[in-house]
């Protein structure tokens, strides 16, 4: 049976339209496949800490005895086995200040450990986290995919390169873009993402079967 990690990182709460679209794919997984597991992390709602001097070594590799190394260690501990347990990873990415939310940087910050999810080989970097899909839901006010504001995603890149240097390169990006050019492109840009949801829903559980 699939399993599906759903990251959410918005600052929103409930008026988060990247949260109400993770939201929309839970249902449909559920209400096609009852029996998928899906495992909720929301890291907007309860955010994960910044790295700092007392915690950043126990991510390098030299944990400390601080209680607060140990914490961090814990929590990075904990996020790497919900990654790694999942088949389908689903990451809510609203874009704030053209790029992600800090708190889904620090998610990441807390998952990219070498010789756990990535490792340096002979031939470059390698990463160790294989196998799986990945969605990343992105809500934007502008339009970035295309056009004159096309080199100010500072999201989509860098979330790919993150992505792809833990291992995770088959990932399909929807885009709910141009939220604030009135309330028909925002309407328009919804129901498209949603459609979009909709289909992918439906190819991974056929793919599951
Ligand atoms: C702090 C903050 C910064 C934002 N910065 C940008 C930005 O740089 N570019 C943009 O197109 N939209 C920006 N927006 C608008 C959001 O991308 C938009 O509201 C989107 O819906 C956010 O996702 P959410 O609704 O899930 O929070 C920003 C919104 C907030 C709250």
């Amino acid at each position: 049976m699939t399993k599906v990690l759903i990251i959410d990182s918005a600052a929103t709460g409930e008026k988060s339209v990247s949260r109400k679209l993770t939201n929309e794919f839970a249902e449909q997984l559920r209400s096609r496949e009852p029996r998928a597991e899906i495992i909720r992390r929301d890291v907007g709602r309860a955010p994960i800490p910044h790295l700092t001097e007392e915690t950043v070594g126990a991510i390098r590799g030299a944990p400390g005895d601080t209680e607060a190394a140990a914490a961090a260690l814990a929590l990075s501990d904990a996020l790497i086995a919900e990654l790694k347990g999942a088949d389908l990873i689903v990451i809510g990415a609203p874009m704030y200040n053209f790029g992600m939310p800090s708190t889904l940087k620090a998610w990441f910050d807390h998952v990219l450990r070498a010789g756990i999810t990535f490792r340096y080989t002979s031939g470059g970097p390698e990463g160790l986290v294989r196998g799986k899909r990945a969605i990343v839901i992105e809500a934007r006010a502008g339009l970035y995919s295309e056009g004159p504001a096309a080199g100010m995603d500072h999201q989509e890149p860098h979330i790919r390169t993150l992505l792809g240097f833990m291992g995770v390169t088959d990932v399909t990006y929807v885009r709910a873009e141009k939220l604030a050019f009135g309330p028909e492109a925002a309407t328009a840009a919804i129901t498209e993402a949603i459609e979009q949801l909709d289909g992918i829903a439906q190819t991974e559980l056929a793919l599951a079967a």
